[in-house]
């Protein structure tokens, strides 16, 4: 499938994981992709091995100045923004009695705060057409023992794509959420024995995602051929928050 040529999309921490996932996916349909990373070395090393049309940027996703750098970097090279992601997350665990504000500090600052103003820059490279996904969880939607703060980001995300299909929706512009459940990623892999053993008992498909798939699902909402799907959320799941 060709059905990102000609466009313009910038994976805001692609360079690993399912966020690298989705920048393949889009080089693959024919994008021009920007990623950022902090690594410069990885970086690097990610967007060459993606292709020649793909332009690696260091930035640290939970820092704005450094992500308003990036996405002036997109727009002098490109010309503009068709397709944004916004993938970078955390997930630190910690029960309501471990809880602390340094905590829900960190969870917030990166998930929730960092892709606001990276919206925003974004927004001035982008016209009628542009799409923008955000990368949310299922755990916005079940409860899972621990994940409280990361649970309560990523419900907040999914509320911010509410408001901004509201806003944006007039400007031809749509926002969508890709949700997925848990994903064979380092991300997964930080996860302790039980806790992963007792997530893969709860889905009905019985096994982890592959980034790919979620990529599958970004690229879809990122293409026209979701020209009518705005404020959504897609979840990659395996079927656990839906039975
Ligand atoms: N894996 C899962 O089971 C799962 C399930 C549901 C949702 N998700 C969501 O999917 C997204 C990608 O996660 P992943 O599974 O691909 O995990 P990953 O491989 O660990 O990738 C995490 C991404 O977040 C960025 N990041 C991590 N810590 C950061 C920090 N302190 N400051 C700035 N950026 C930071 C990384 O960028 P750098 O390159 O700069 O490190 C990277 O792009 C996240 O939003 C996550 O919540 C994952």
């Amino acid at each position: 499938m060709a059905r990102m040529t000609d466009k313009i999309a910038l994976v805001v921490g692609g360079a690993k994981g399912i966020g690298l996932a989705i920048a393949e996916r889009l080089a693959a349909e024919g994008a021009s992709v920007a990623i950022t990373g902090r690594s410069s070395s990885e970086v690097a090393k990610v967007a060459a091995s993606i292709g020649p049309k793909v332009r690696g940027l260091v930035a640290d996703a939970g820092k704005p100045e450094e992500i308003e750098a990036a996405i002036s970097a997109v727009q002098e090279t490109f010309g503009r923004i068709d397709a944004l992601v916004l993938n970078a997350g955390i997930s630190e665990p910690a029960s309501l009695e471990a809880e602390s504000a340094e905590n829900v500090d960190r969870h917030f600052t990166l998930n929730v705060r960092g892709p606001v103003p990276a919206a925003k820059a974004a927004l001035k490279a982008m016209s009628a057409g542009g799409s923008i996904v955000l990368i949310g969880s299922i755990a916005d939607a079940i409860g899972v023992p621990t994940r409280g703060s990361y649970s309560a980001s990523k419900a907040a995300l999914r509320s911010y794509a509410r408001t901004w299909t509201a806003e944006l929706a007039p400007r031809g512009i749509r926002v969508n959420v890709v949700s997925p459940g848990p994903t064979d990623t380092a991300m997964m892999a930080a996860v302790g024995a039980e806790e992963r053993a007792a997530l893969l008992s709860l889905i009905p498909l019985g096994r982890l995602a592959r980034p790919e798939e979620v990529a599958a699902a970004a690229a879809f909402l990122l293409s026209d051929e979701a020209s009518y799907i705005a404020g959504a959320e897609l979840c990659v799941d395996g079927g656990v928050a839906q039975v």
